[in-house]
């Protein structure tokens, strides 16, 4: 089989479509990349991974997953649900490429994500891709910090 290439990344890492077959190494991830409280339990990220119509893709380098981005469209919005890196990876330009890469698939003018208010690399990665605060919701997380939604408008897609 043909290893995908992609000009973006260096060599040996790539971005690809995630499923199930994945699961166990997302969940390692998710529970290195979050918090106890933030990490989406398994089943969670089971239906994430296997349910039709949802976005999904993984950053692997050679076998190993090192980062995972979510997505879905809901009334006629694209969604960022979930993105991380292996701490041992981030601030190399990969969570900005799973983020492009999931905007892309979803494929809506309109994507918005959110975000704890102290997640400050989250925000500024966000900020720089070209989201804007858009919403607060209050006590959205657990531990009651209120979440800020991010919009960011995609021209000419649909
Ligand atoms: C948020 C996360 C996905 C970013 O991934 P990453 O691979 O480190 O991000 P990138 O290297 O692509 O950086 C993208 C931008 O984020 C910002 N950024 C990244 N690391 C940063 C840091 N340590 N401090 C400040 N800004 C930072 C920079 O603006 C950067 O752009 P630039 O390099 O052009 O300046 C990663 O930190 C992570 O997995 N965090 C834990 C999980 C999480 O919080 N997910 C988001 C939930 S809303």
């Amino acid at each position: 089989m043909n290893a995908q290439v992609d000009p973006e990344l260096p060599a040996g890492f790539a971005i690809t479509k995630a499923n199930w077959h994945d699961l166990n190494q997302v969940w390692a991830l998710e529970k290195l990349c979050f918090s106890k409280d933030d990490a989406w339990p398994y089943l969670d990220l089971l239906a994430a991974l296997s349910f039709p119509g949802l976005v999904r893709y993984k950053l692997c380098k050679g076998k190993d997953l090192i980062g995972f981005v979510g997505g879905e469209v809901k009334e006629g919005v694209g969604w960022i649900t979930t993105i991380e890196v292996h701490p041992d990876y981030q601030g190399r330009g990969f969570g900005k490429a799973l983020l492009a890469r999931a905007e892309a698939a979803l494929g809506k003018p309109t994507i918005r994500l959110t975000t704890r208010k102290s997640n400050l690399v989250a925000i500024r990665m966000y900020e720089k891709a070209g989201y804007k605060p858009v919403d607060l919701w209050k006590a959205y997380y657990i531990g009651g910090e209120d979440g800020l939604v991010f919009e960011k408008s995609r021209g000419g897609e649909d």
